[in-house]
């Protein structure tokens, strides 16, 4: 599939810019994959007691992929049709040269949407310097609007200062700010009044996420899993409207009211097609393409992101390996692939 450059004006450099062969990314299933997600490290400095209740533990292995290996990845995927890009971790913030590779990033006009996954920690002072490297969407974790819990669930005492980062975020003017909650059982479930104060007022999308099964967290899953359904069923009876989908819009359900600034999504990794709409592929921090979250493998790509000549190989090897690309996970059977948690490959 070729893509039409976005609103040609004869422009010479546009039309340069554009007329690099760019080919879409397209799966047996007729998926195509447009948005990548680069975990550009594993370390974190939360403890979130559903992916790393001990912290993170260092492994020896803490050579994440360097700037340019990055630049490099970017070429290969933008002439292969990627225009969003989520920076992850672990905590990407953590990195010093965080900002450098946002700016690196964000000069890119083939990116038009850049976005980064932070638990907020160095928001509210880097806000306007992010937002102008070039980032535009953000999704922050906010497990619990009670301070106490959410020091209980991260480990810190931080809820004050990251919702003023919030605050700076939509100040700064970020497009869209997300806030992920990880749906708990018995722990944060009986909160959807408190959230829905919150979006009253503040244009922010809160998105419950349902708790995931990973490699390590087996015993932490059977206690503190459920299902997001009571969630939906209190937000129609109160008048939510769940919207429809749009093609290319990622595997959350999204519900709006006209009183409210805000909105509430849903995302249930456990439900019937969620794996249909699939548009995405994964780095991890150290350079593997994992074509699904919870897939069995990891194709090195580091290797290939050694020099500038290898570019070639390096987009066929990516489009090659999509053919491998299954319809679905198989978390339902309890088949949580080679992933022991979120850390290194970004949720
Ligand atoms: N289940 C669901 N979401 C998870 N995240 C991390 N681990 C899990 C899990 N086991 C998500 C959280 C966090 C983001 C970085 O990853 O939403 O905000
Ligand atoms: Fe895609 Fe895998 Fe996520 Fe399903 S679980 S939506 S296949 S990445």
């Amino acid at each position: 599939m070729e893509i039409t450059p976005p609103g040609c004006d004869g422009n010479v450099m546009a039309s340069r810019i554009w007329k690099r062969e760019r080919t879409m990314l397209v799966d047996k299933f007729d998926r195509s994959f447009p948005y990548l997600r680069l975990s550009i490290t594993a370390i974190c400095n939360f403890s979130c007691t559903y992916c790393l209740p001990n912290g993170y533990q260092k492994t020896g292995q803490e050579h994440f992929l360097r700037q340019d290996e990055i630049s490099r990845l970017l070429d290969a995927f933008i002439d292969l049709g990627v225009w969003k890009i989520r920076l992850t971790g672990g905590e990407p913030t953590i990195r010093k040269d965080f900002t450098e590779i946002a700016r690196m990033i964000g000069k890119r006009d083939e990116i038009k949407t850049f976005a980064f996954t932070t638990n907020g920690y160095r928001l509210k002072e880097n806000a306007k310097v992010w937002r102008d490297a070039g980032l535009n969407n953000v999704n922050i974790s906010i497990d619990s609007l009670n301070a106490k819990k959410f020091h209980e669930i991260t480990g810190h005492n931080r809820m004050k200062e990251i919702r003023e980062g919030i605050e700076e975020a939509i100040k700064v003017g970020f497009e869209n700010v997300k806030i992920n909650v990880v749906l708990l059982k018995g722990v944060n479930d009986g909160e959807l009044d408190q959230y829905l104060d919150y979006v009253k007022g503040t244009p922010v999308s809160v998105r419950y996420i349902e708790l995931m099964q990973t490699g390590d967290n087996l015993t932490y899953f059977n206690k503190y899993h459920r299902s997001a359904d009571h969630i939906k069923d209190q937000l129609l009876k109160r008048g939510w409207v769940e919207n429809i989908r749009t093609p290319g819009a990622g595997p959350a359900v999204n519900f709006t009211h006209s009183d409210y600034s805000g909105s509430i999504g849903i995302i249930a990794p456990y439900s019937k097609d969620f794996c249909t709409g699939c548009n995405r592929l994964r780095i991890t921090s150290s350079g593997d393409l994992r074509l699904c979250l919870f897939g069995n493998v990891g194709i090195p790509l580091r290797h290939l992101l050694q020099n500038d000549d290898q570019k070639e190989t390096l987009k066929k090897v990516i489009s090659k390996q999509l053919d491998y690309k299954a319809s679905s996970h198989f978390l339902a059977a309890g088949d949580t692939g080679i992933m022991t948690n979120l850390s290194s490959t970004g949720g």
